[in-house]
């Protein structure tokens, strides 16, 4: 059993013959009807197309201005990328450690972590999980500084009724193949900013604006297009997001109740403000048990999983670059060391959820006799 399936059939190759057939191939009338699709969908004013959602975080901190001497909070347990893009824009990433129910960003190591050099807060929804917005949007602005969603594995979760990557000043989404929708590669970046926006769009494609027949390039921008061939499949993947969001939570409701009676083994938290759309199903085990040769036991019962997520800190980059040590964040460490994420996806039956189970009910009772 394969950990995720993209959800793809002959829309999607509807929608790419009818681009195929115009022979225009870059970013254009697909993307931009995809566009429209997503800020309909988030009630977002403005919504630009990007080929990832590493360069939609990226640009945010470009249009943010951040630069060298800032400094950038984010959480520690998280891909990589997340912290990447403020290295690559020569600011500081402060690693936050985060709760071990929700798996989002700790708000007590958030506040004692702000200082004068803080230039943005950079929040992620772990695993399609919200982090709790509210005291995040209030300590931003009593500092004055702006807030970037990191909503990769986020599309379709709500906060307190709002959907994530509309709260912050600029939300950012992934359509990675691991997504609840894709496009292969491709990201999005969202705000309500019109100055924003208009970076955004300026910068997104080389700087250039045109004026008649040309173009005049007021910036030195980036080539970070989505092409139409990847936009008409997110067009495609939009109009099936309501029953691939519904399905999910289905299989995730049915799969932790056959996991309740697995001792050693904690089903994804659902907190108190509000969604989780189970982009990943990430279970932490007990300290007692080896989570490595779980995957490799459940492997050999051809069951395909990972590790949840990264422990920035635990990495040799920032080790290296900021004198971290192991286990440093505690809890981001212990994440990293205990969490198991489990196949997911909307094809799968109950015969693969009783497979699951059963299989980690093995696994497990091979290390506990
Ligand atoms: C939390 C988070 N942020 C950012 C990214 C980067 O997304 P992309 O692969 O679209 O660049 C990922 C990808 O898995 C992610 O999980």
């Amino acid at each position: 059993m394969r950990l995720n399936v993209p959800f793809l059939d002959e829309r999607e190759l509807e929608e790419i013959a009818k681009v195929l057939a115009t022979g225009y191939l870059t970013q254009g009338p697909k993307t931009a009807e995809f566009e429209r699709l997503v800020a309909a969908y988030i009630g977002s004013r403005y919504a630009f197309a990007m080929s990832s959602c590493t360069t939609a975080l990226h640009l945010a901190l470009v249009v943010l201005d951040v630069g060298p001497g800032d400094e950038v909070l984010v959480p520690d347990f998280t891909f990589p990328a997340t912290a990447n893009v403020v290295v690559q824009q020569g600011a500081v990433p402060v690693l936050v450690d985060i709760d071990l129910d929700t798996f989002t960003i700790n708000l007590d190591d958030l506040r004692r972590k702000i200082t004068p050099r803080t230039r943005a807060i950079l929040p992620v929804h772990t695993f399609g999980c919200s982090a709790d917005m509210d005291p995040i949007m209030a300590l931003a602005a009593e500092h004055g500084i702006p807030v970037i969603e990191d909503a990769a594995c986020a599309i379709g979760t709500t906060y307190r009724g709002r959907f994530c990557g509309n709260i912050g000043t600029l939300g950012c989404f992934s359509f990675h193949p691991r997504k609840v929708i894709t496009t292969g590669e491709g990201g999005m970046i969202t705000t309500n900013d019109p100055r924003l926006a208009e970076r955004i769009q300026l910068l997104r494609s080389h700087g250039g604006v045109r004026t008649g027949f040309w173009f005049e390039y007021e910036a030195a921008g980036y080539n970070y297009r989505l092409s139409d061939v990847q936009g008409a499949i997110g067009i495609a993947q939009m109009a099936k997001l309501p029953i691939l969001l519904e399905r999910k939570r289905l299989l995730a409701a049915q799969l932790r109740a056959r996991l309740s009676d697995i001792s050693g083994i904690q089903s994804p938290v659902e907190p108190a403000w509000g969604g989780h759309i189970y982009q990943s199903f990430v279970i932490l085990v007990a300290e007692d048990l080896d989570r490595d040769r779980m995957i490799r036991d459940l492997r050999a019962l051809e069951i395909e999983t990972t590790l949840g997520t990264y422990a920035l800190h635990d990495q040799p980059f920032f080790q290296r670059e900021y004198d971290y040590i192991a286990g440093q964040l505690p809890v981001s460490h212990a994440a990293f060391k205990r969490t198991i994420t489990l196949p997911l996806y909307p094809q799968m039956s109950e015969a693969d959820l009783d497979l699951i189970a059963d299989g980690l009910r093995r696994v497990v009772a091979a290390q506990r006799g």
